[in-house]
């Protein structure tokens, strides 16, 4: 993990698709080794916003800053060089890891692991594989690297995306509901890899709705509706003092 201090910043973010405001007017400040945890009702802009922070998804207007990487979003107006110059850099400091593993069939865990380092890196391919194996120690599945991913179960899969995604070595992790496509039993030992990723001081954003995550590893929950942060807690005060009913509604569901 890098040292460098790496702050995720967003200023009145806003994003529509066609006619639907899906962000409204989103603020956020995560500072370098902190985990957030963001829920929230289907269609509040989860998804939308971890895509928005690296311009998978272009935002209409606002700001975004990613470890000094600073993009202001004017709507209607293309990016320009030097903001698509910095989207490549915010890019570089970035992983995203997403409910559906994404990993290509075709390859073993071990090659899925250094695609990036090996086509994007230009790492050759001995140097790419001693990385990959210690990646894949790291989130217990050295033993996997030569299967493929349909020799894989969904949390053996997660955990090499999760890999693939540190390959990169990235400054800050934006995980999409990474265990919600996998059964219970499965969802732990990916929950025990990103503990063991937030212990070591990565900076994380997690969307999910893993409550106990939430309580014992995030050092802020984020409860979004509408497109707005309609709440920014600490998970002792967001758990036990949380007036709002529509948020004890929905935690009243899990
Ligand atoms: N590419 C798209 N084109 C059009 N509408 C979209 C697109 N992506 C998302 N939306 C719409 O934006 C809204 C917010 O979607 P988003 O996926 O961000 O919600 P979410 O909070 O992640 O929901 P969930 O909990 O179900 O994953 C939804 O109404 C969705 O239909
Ligand atoms: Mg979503």
């Amino acid at each position: 993990m890098n040292s460098e201090t790496c702050k995720v910043s967003v200023t009145s973010l806003a994003k529509s698709f066609d006619k639907q405001q899906v962000l409204r007017d989103v603020n956020l400040q995560v500072q370098t080794g902190e985990v957030i945890v963001i829920l929230g009702p289907s269609g509040s802009g989860k998804t939308t916003l971890l895509r928005s922070l690296n311009f998978l998804e272009q935002p209409d207007s606002g700001e975004i800053q990613v470890c000094g990487h600073r993009i202001k979003v004017n709507r209607g107006k293309a990016p320009s060089r030097d903001d698509k110059l910095e989207i490549t850099r915010l890019r570089q400091k970035t992983a995203m890891v997403f409910q559906s593993f994404n990993l290509f069939p075709h390859m073993t865990a071990l090659e899925n692991v250094i695609e990036g380092l090996v086509s994007v890196r230009r790492i050759p391919k001995v140097q790419a594989a001693e990385r990959g194996k210690a990646l894949l120690s790291q989130v217990g599945l050295l033993e996997k690297a030569d299967s493929y991913p349909a020799k894989l179960s969904g949390g053996q899969k997660q955990r090499v995306a999760i890999a693939r995604g540190l390959a990169m070595d990235p400054e800050v992790i934006f995980f999409d509901e990474p265990t919600s496509a996998l059964d219970p039993e499965l969802r732990d030992e990916v929950l025990i890899v990103m503990r063991d990723l937030a212990s070591a001081g990565m900076t994380m954003i997690v969307v999910t709705h893993e409550l106990r995550f939430a309580r014992e590893v995030a050092d802020r929950v984020i409860f979004m509706e509408g497109g707005i942060v309609v709440a920014n807690e600490k998970p002792e005060v967001f758990f036990s003092e949380i007036s709002n009913p529509r948020i004890q509604k929905f935690l009243c569901r899990y």
